[in-house]
C-alpha cells in the first residue's frame, strides 16, 4: 500500500485526492464473496472520491472478465473532454487462502505489481449495486481514501438506492462523494 500511496502522493500535489485529517478508519468488507457472480457484468460508476488517475472521467464503467489464469482482466472506460479512455488491469483476490472470501481484491494497471490490496468491496448484491473502498494511512496521522459506488445500469436501480443511501451515510463523506455524469444521451457511444 506505501509504495502505491508514494506515487499518489507525488503526483497529488498537483491534482486533486479526497485527504481526511484522521487515520484509516476500520471499515468491514463483504464476506462469502463471489467473484465469478461479481464479474458477471459491467460495472457503471455512479459515484467516487476525487481521485488523481480518474481526473475529467464521466460515463466510467469497468467490464471484468477472468483470464485465462483465474487472474481478472480489468476494463475501465470512461469520457474525457479528449475522447473515450480505457485503462487495461489486472485483479486478483487478496487473500485466497482465506475462506470464505472476503471482498478485498488487489488491483494494478499497466503492468504494475500486482501486490497492494487496494479494492475492497464492502457490500454488493452482485446483481445491482457495489460500494468499493480503499484507503492509506499517510504520514502525519492523515489518511488518503477511495471511493466508488458502482451500479449494474448507468443509473442505480430504485430498489436498491435506500440501502446504498445508508452505506454510504455510514461510510464516507457525502460532500466529497462526485457525481458522475451517466446520461445516455452524453455517454453514448459508450464502446
Ligand atoms: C489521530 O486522529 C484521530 C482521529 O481524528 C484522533 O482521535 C487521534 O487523537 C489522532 N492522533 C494523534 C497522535 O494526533
Ligand atoms: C451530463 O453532461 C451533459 C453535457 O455536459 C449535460 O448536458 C447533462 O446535464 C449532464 N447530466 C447530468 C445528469 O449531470
Amino acid at each position: 500500500m506505501y509504495q502505491f500511496l508514494f506515487v499518489l502522493l507525488s503526483i497529488s500535489l498537483i491534482s486533486a485526492q479526497q485527504f481526511f485529517d484522521s487515520p484509516c478508519p476500520d471499515r468491514p468488507v463483504q464476506q462469502d464473496f463471489d467473484l465469478t457472480k461479481y464479474i458477471s457484468h459491467k460495472w457503471y460508476e455512479v459515484y467516487r472520491y476525487n481521485a488523481m488517475f480518474q481526473k475529467g472521467c464521466e460515463c466510467s464503467r469497468a467490464t471484468y472478465t477472468l483470464n485465462t489464469d483465474n487472474t481478472v482482466k480489468v476494463h475501465n472506460c470512461c469520457k474525457k473532454p479528449e475522447g473515450n479512455e480505457c485503462a487495461i488491469g489486472k485483479a486478483i483476490v487478496s487473500f485466497p487462502e482465506h475462506l470464505p472470501l472476503e471482498g478485498k481484491l488487489n488491483v494494478a494497471f499497466n503492468d504494475q505489481p500486482i501486490t497492494k490490496s487496494n479494492y475492497w468491496v464492502l457490500s454488493t448484491d452482485y446483481e445491482k449495486y457495489s460500494v468499493v473502498y480503499t484507503c492509506g494511512n499517510i504520514p502525519g496521522n492523515k489518511s488518503i481514501q477511495f471511493a466508488w459506488i458502482l451500479s449494474a445500469t448507468p443509473q442505480l436501480d430504485e430498489s436498491v438506492s435506500a440501502h446504498v443511501n445508508e452505506l454510504i451515510d455510514k461510510y464516507f463523506d457525502r460532500s466529497a462523494l462526485i457525481v458522475v455524469n451517466q446520461s445516455e444521451s452524453f455517454c453514448e457511444p459508450r464502446d
